[in-house]
């Protein structure tokens, strides 16, 4: 009994062990990013501000994931610049409780927008087509899709249809509400898609043969890694087959927002121990950005004049930036795009010719 009992021990420990060896490398890796992006930007961390006075009076945008973090100060910017703004999250309760926050953040400013909350919840794809055809019923145009929605790092867990959480949730399902919705957006022009990243893409590569870890051990770190090359090359593919489709007016990008104080670390004491995310803040809080500063190159690509004629780019601190070479991988990102055309079942559907179906009832 003793090498049984000695075996089960020694697994636990090493489990242990690289829970811990694990925490003290994303540690290190926030440090560098952080470190990194000061270099590479020359400037102070807190940095990279969406300087345009544009107003959004008349336009209609989405923003994902919302009801918290660097969604919530997007829709709060777009709802000051005086747009209608549909914030799509999983929890109605929490978005409302967002949306009232907002309200009453601005209730002394003039010119204001409107907020309207609407369930999307992108673990499932249901949910994603049930949102898409609650606007494309009811929204007359849709001017700014902002892809932002996002879990990091989670322990390793399935969407509803039976995607790694990440990949599903980060990718995917922002992949098929785009395409769901271009119709709509190509009549809503000028328009921008913008899609969020993170400088965390630069870490790993696509596993092609395996993008659900059904046959590999599964790294949370990895995933969420590869979940965000999946944004920028999803966005480059997006204005390559846009302009191959001869459609103008429809600009894209991609972008690393910053390292920001969020809830984002939300999942870390489960993946790696308990403590980790405290630990985290602790030693990495104190050079993150707030979340105003970190929606600022959010903005910058959904409403600056001076990004208006480019696309199919990733930016970072409110300038373009060269994404790692995985990337930009022209013969991956088309692969990417077929690959996640099948997973979301859109068979025959062509998001670049379909008839817009029209507005059925004009909402809220
Ligand atoms: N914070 C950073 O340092 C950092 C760095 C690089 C990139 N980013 C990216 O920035 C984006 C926003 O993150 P954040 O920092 O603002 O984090 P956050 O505070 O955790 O916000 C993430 C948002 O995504 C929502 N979300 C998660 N799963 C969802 C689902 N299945 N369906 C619908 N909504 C879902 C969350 O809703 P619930 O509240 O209901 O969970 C929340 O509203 C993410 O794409 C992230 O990858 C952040």
């Amino acid at each position: 009994m003793s090498p049984v009992v000695f075996n089960i021990e020694s697994v636990s420990t090493c489990s242990r062990l690289r829970k811990h060896e694990t925490s003290i490398y994303v540690a290190i890796l926030l440090i560098r990013i952080l470190l990194q992006h000061n270099n590479t930007n020359k400037m102070p961390l807190r940095s990279g501000k969406c300087r345009s006075n544009a107003r959004l009076t008349g336009k209609t945008a989405i923003v994902t994931g919302c009801n918290t973090g660097i969604g919530k100060e997007t829709v709060m910017d777009f709802y000051k610049r005086g747009g209608k703004v549909i914030m799509a999250c999983r929890s109605v309760d929490k978005a409302q409780a967002a949306k009232i926050d907002i309200e009453k953040l601005c209730k002394d400013l003039p010119n204001t927008g409107k907020i309207v909350v609407e369930k999307c919840d992108l673990s499932s794809l249901t949910s994603v087509r049930q949102f898409a055809k609650k606007v494309l019923d009811t929204e007359p145009q849709i001017n700014i899709l902002v892809n932002n929605a996002g879990v990091m790092m989670c322990p390793k867990g399935e969407t509803e249809d039976g995607f790694e959480t990440q990949f599903g949730t980060n990718h995917l399902a922002h992949f098929l509400l785009t395409l769901l919705l271009l119709p709509r957006i190509r009549n809503s022009t000028p328009a921008r898609i913008v899609t969020v990243s993170s400088v965390a893409h630069e870490r790993n590569a696509i596993n092609f043969n395996d993008v659900n870890y059904k046959n590999r051990p599964y790294g949370a770190s990895e995933a969420y890694s590869q979940s965000k090359i999946a944004n920028i090359l999803f966005s480059r593919e997006l204005a390559t087959k846009l302009k191959a489709n001869n459609i103008q007016g429809i600009n894209t990008y991609s972008l690393h927002p910053g390292v920001i104080k969020t809830e984002l670390l939300r999942h870390v004491d489960d993946t790696f121990f308990w403590g980790a995310r405290t630990a985290m803040n602790v030693f990495v809080g104190p050079f993150m950005k707030s979340p105003e500063s970190g929606a600022q190159t959010t903005i910058y690509c959904a409403v600056d004049e001076l990004c208006a004629n480019e696309t199919g780019l990733y930016y970072s601190d409110c300038v373009v930036k060269k994404a790692a070479p995985t990337a930009r991988n022209d013969a991956d990102a088309k692969k990417l795009w077929d690959l996640s055309v099948e997973l979301v079942k859109l068979g025959d559907y062509n998001p670049f010719t379909a008839n817009d179906p029209g507005v059925k009832s004009v909402g809220q």
